[in-house]
This record gives structure tokens, C-alpha cells and sequence, in this order.
């Protein structure tokens, strides 16, 4: 197929990218670079773009024969966005309507679209399964709600057939170890307790050791990028004309963040010294998917099932590109 990826400089839209051109698909990339990397897209064309031009992306829609859209570009910072809402509502809403503006116009009606767990707020039950009522606790998680109830809206009246993966925590980088993850500022576990072992760090802070789990600290679903890429694929060859589709991306299993610590260790080397800090505002203690829908609906699996994995995949690229991507 012919399609549009926005965001594809980011951290998730470039693996994406990356496999669907390894699959056979014809890609285009479209980024405002405001967080991608260039590097991060290799050879793939990239139209450098914001979303809000949604005249631009209608012409690049028509003049590339686009039949679907994955849609990345978003602000993803929970932190980021309670304080700043109008930068996310602005970007990752008033953004992505004004793509879904350019699809209509250019009569492109499949999208693939990028949620989250957030959308669920503080969990009720876990796992985590998709009929849990989706509560966001913070303004990030509702930009991604609003867009969730657009699409809706927009397949019932205009017969979009959409597509909305509401991804645990991305993680890890390409098995080949070209392209990984990079973010300025980095807040993510898994590439902040890496940079300890690379030197660049003297420790890690645990943000709370009193969660009601079972070594007190905080546990995640943490699913590999290539893995959410082989699910977007997935999605997007299902997608006809009227199709909804909601489906969770996580492996189902849930590693606390002092495994994280344990596994990073084990894996670098390195004894990377711990410093225990009080809770993050707004994180839950326990998210972890129940990623059955997916399986049944796309006949999709993750493939790294084992956190060393993902987490060898990460520190092959941080090893190897200590200071992330050279723009
Ligand atoms: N953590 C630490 N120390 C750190 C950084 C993180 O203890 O220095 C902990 C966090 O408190 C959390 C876990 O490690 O318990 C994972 O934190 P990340 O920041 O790596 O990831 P989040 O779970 O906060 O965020 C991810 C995605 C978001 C998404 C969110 C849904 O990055 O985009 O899941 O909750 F919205």
C-alpha cells in the first residue's frame, strides 16, 4: 500500500516506517521535526511539514496516491502537558483534526492512530482490557481520548475506518541497531538507568518505593517498538471502509521498575548505583495490558516476550550511539 506516515522521525513512527518499507509498502514521511530526528528515517522520503498545514498535506496526500494514513505525530510528555494543555490540545488535537481535514478532502479514509494507556487514567482492574472505562488523569491522555471520539464519530458519518492501538510503554530499539530511541529531555526509565551504565549518569532515582505491588515499586507493560510496528501493519491491511477497531499493545506481563534496575545491570555490566525518590505525581502502580483483543482481532503477538530482550535491544543502540542521533 501507499502510505502516509506522520511523525515518522519520532521514536515509534520511524519503526514503523522502517518495517513497512522492509515489508514491501511504499512510505512517506511527514514531521515538523519539532521532536523527530532526520537520521531517524535513513533513505525514506520525508516531507518536512507541520500537520496544521492541512492544505499541504491534502496536496501530498493527492500527489502520492496515499490509500492510508499512520499517525504518530503527537507531544507525549504526561509531565509536560499539565502544565503546558494548550501546546497538547493544540498539537495533538486541533493537529490531528486538521489531518483528518486533509484525508476527507483528498478522500483518504483508513487511519492507524496512535493511543495510549493513559487513556484509561488510574486502572479500576488489571490487566488492563479494552472495555475499562477511560478516564485520563491528565491532559496528555485526553488529547488522545478526544482524537479516540473523533474517529468514531468521523467512521459512523464519513465511513473512515480507523484503527486506535492504545500502546503500553514503547520501549527498546531495531534489532539491526540503526535506529533507536532518543528524547530531549530523556524522562523514560529504561534509557535513563542505561545512561548510568554508559557513565553519563551517577544513578537512577526509583520514583517510590511503597506501591502496593510486589517489591513496592511501580510495574509496567513494556512492548517492544518493532512489536507495535508489526501491530500497525497488522491493523492497517485489516482496515476497510467503516472499520473501528481498539485494541490494546502490551505483552500482558508486567516488570516492576527495580526488575527494570535488576535487568539493566545484568545485561550492561554495570552495578548502576539506585537512589530512592518520592512518587511521580499521576503514576499508577500496576499498568499492564490485557493484549488478548489483538491477538484474536489481528492475529498479532508480541515477539519479545521476555524483558532482557527488549532490553539488549536498547542498550545494542544506546551502546553504539551514546549521544542518541548526531542532529
Ligand atoms: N521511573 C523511575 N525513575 C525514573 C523514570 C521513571 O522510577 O527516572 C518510573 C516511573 O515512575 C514509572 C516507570 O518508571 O513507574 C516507567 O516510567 P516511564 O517514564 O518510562 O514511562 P511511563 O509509564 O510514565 O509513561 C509511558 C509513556 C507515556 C504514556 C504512559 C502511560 O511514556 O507516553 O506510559 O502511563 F502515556
Amino acid at each position: 500500500m501507499r502510505v502516509l506516515v506522520t511523525g515518522g522521525a519520532g521514536y515509534v513512527g520511524s519503526h514503523a516506517a522502517k518495517w513497512l518499507a522492509e515489508s514491501g509498502h511504499h512510505v512517506v514521511i511527514v514531521d515538523s521535526l519539532a521532536e523527530g530526528h532526520r537520521q531517524a528515517v535513513g533513505k525514506l522520503p520525508l516531507i518536512e511539514v507541520n500537520l496544521h498545514d492541512h492544505e499541504r498535506i491534502a496536496a501530498i496526500l493527492k500527489e502520492h496516491a496515499i490509500e492510508a494514513v499512520m499517525h504518530f505525530a503527537a507531544f507525549a510528555y504526561v509531565g509536560v502537558s499539565v502544565h503546558e494543555p494548550a501546546t497538547y490540545y493544540h498539537n495533538n488535537v486541533v493537529g490531528t483534526l486538521a489531518l483528518l481535514e486533509a484525508m476527507r478532502a483528498a478522500g483518504v479514509n483508513r487511519i492507524v492512530f496512535s493511543s495510549t494507556c493513559a487513556t484509561y487514567g488510574i486502572p479500576t482492574r488489571v490487566p488492563i482490557s479494552e472495555d475499562h472505562p477511560q478516564n485520563p488523569i491528565n491532559p496528555y491522555g485526553f488529547t488522545k481520548l478526544v482524537i479516540e471520539r473523533a474517529l468514531a464519530d468521523y467512521s459512523h458519518a464519513y465511513g473512515l475506518g480507523y484503527a486506535a492501538l492504545r500502546y503500553f510503554n514503547a520501549s527498546g530499539a531495531a534489532a539491526d541497531g540503526t535506529i533507536g530511541e532518543d528524547h530531549d529531555p530523556e524522562t523514560h526509565l529504561i534509557p535513563l538507568v542505561l545512561q548510568v551504565a554508559l557513565g553519563q549518569r551517577e544513578d537512577v532515582e526509583i520514583f517510590g518505593t511503597d506501591y502496593p505491588t510486589p517489591d513496592g515499586t511501580c510495574v509496567r507493560d513494556y512492548i517492544h517498538v518493532d512489536d507495535l510496528a508489526t501491530a500497525h501493519l497488522a491493523a492497517m491491511e485489516k482496515l476497510k471502509p467503516g472499520t473501528q477497531m481498539k485494541l490494546n499493545l502490551g505483552t500482558g506481563r508486567g516488570v516492576s521498575v527495580q526488575e527494570v534496575v535488576d535487568i539493566c545491570r545484568a545485561v550492561t555490566g554495570h552495578r548502576i548505583p539506585t537512589r530512592v525518590a518520592p512518587r511521580r505525581e499521576g503514576d499508577p502502580p500496576e499498568l499492564v495490558a490485557n493484549a488478548l483483543a489483538a491477538k484474536r482481532v489481528l492475529g498479532w503477538q508480541a515477539k519479545y516476550q521476555e524483558m532482557r530482550g527488549i532490553i539488549e535491544s536498547a542498550w545494542a543502540w544506546h551502546g553504539k550511539h551514546p549521544s542518541g542521533y548526531d542532529d
